[in-house]
């Protein structure tokens, strides 16, 4: 590393010339000490050390000088050698020339002569202190926000990652819900529908867009669990054994398990997990009752009743819309949340018109 350096100004030679043995003894070690008779030359001095490459530490000079005073000549330093420790020695202490030079030059301190050679030492020795630390300082705090910006990257590009990791898993899982509704024909569509009537509820009982959203991903999901499960089982017509019934009642478990590696459905699984409790608490997996039940839960177990009452079976005919709103208020209280069935409802009559009995319709999974 390249020494520092010192420039001093004065056209008393005398003076200049104990001075500079004094810094000599006191950073000549580590500081190259220049001398210059006036401020021309102390200008000159100053540019021929910059263009040298080498680092310009500290300016002393005098007030009185032929030409250019000391003053001026600091507000010059100050423009253009920004960051150099500026001392003014002035023979009659002046408090004017002192706060215009502090004002305007960017001045460190302000001395009078005659000068304890001990004073300027200890003067200049902390000066050069201070802005070796100020410059410490600089460099760590460039380095700091330098790594800031390299971890705010780093976890922007990690956020991104998981991100797309996730976003392919939910891909994946839909994927899976349309290969679910393909193994029976009869219930092809039955998760887009259940999931538009669910949207319909959760608007119609004013929750938010990113609720509303939510709620209809939910549907899409909520039978995933039945992945795997036996077809035959699954699609019987008639009553199932307590064996069969007991398989098939874990199916919300199975789904919540199938999405509990995605941190972003957090807020959807607890919808999947419970979307065949009951109102009154004889439902399952956990018995859960009223309002135990997470609403999302509450609102899918309406719009999957309603698309199973609603839909033809081979062994079946699908019921009317007037007979499900009558099937689903006798439920209210028992089975359904009484809120959500009076939103569907009023919903429903209001989509389909006074003479309709056909239940809304719902486009085809695509
Ligand atoms: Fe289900």
């Amino acid at each position: 590393m390249s020494r520092g350096t010192i420039v001093l100004v004065d056209d008393d030679s005398k003076f200049l010339e104990t001075m500079s043995r004094t810094l000599e003894q006191a950073v000549g070690d580590n500081l190259e000490i220049v001398a210059a008779g006036s401020s021309e030359e102390g200008l000159g001095s100053l540019y021929r050390i910059r263009s040298e490459g080498k680092q310009l530490d500290l300016v002393i000079t005098s007030q009185a000088l032929p030409g250019i005073p000391g003053t001026r000549f600091l507000e010059i330093v100050q423009s253009q050698f920004p960051g150099v420790i500026k001392i003014l020695v002035s023979d009659r202490p002046n408090l004017e020339e002192a706060v215009y030079a502090f004002n305007n030059a960017g001045l460190d301190r302000y001395v009078s002569k005659p000068w304890e050679p001990e004073d300027l030492k200890f003067t200049v020795t902390s000066l050069l202190r201070q802005a070796a630390m100020r410059r410490t300082n600089e460099r760590l705090l460039v380095d700091l926000q330098k790594r800031n910006a390299e971890l705010r990257e780093a976890l922007r590009e990690l956020k991104e990652a998981k991100q797309e990791v996730e976003n392919s898993y939910f891909s994946a899982i839909q994927s899976l819900a349309v290969a679910l509704e393909a193994k029976d024909r009869y219930t092809a569509g039955h998760s887009q529908r259940v999931s538009r009537f669910a949207m319909m509820i959760a608007r119609g009982l004013e929750l938010a867009g990113s609720e509303v959203r939510t709620i209809g991903q939910i549907g899409l999901l909520h039978d995933i669990g039945k992945i795997g499960m036996d077809e035959r089982v699954l699609n019987k017509p008639g009553k199932l054994t307590k064996e069969e019934f007991e398989m098939v009642k874990q199916h919300p478990v199975i789904g919540a398990q199938i999405l509990a590696p995605v941190r972003t459905l957090d807020g959807h699984i607890s919808g999947i997990k419970h979307h065949h409790e009951s109102w009154d608490g004889t439902g399952y997996p956990d018995g859960l009752k009223g309002e135990a039940i997470p609403l999302p839960a509450r609102i899918i177990c309406v719009a999957d009743s309603f698309d199973a009452m609603t839909s033809t079976r081979p062994y079946r005919p699908g019921r009317t819309l007037e007979e499900a709103i009558v099937e689903m208020r006798r439920c209210e209280g028992v089975q359904f949340d009484a809120r959500c069935v009076e939103a569907f409802v009023s919903i429903l009559q209001r989509e389909a018109g006074p003479e309709s009995t056909a239940p809304p319709k719902v486009a085809a999974a695509g």
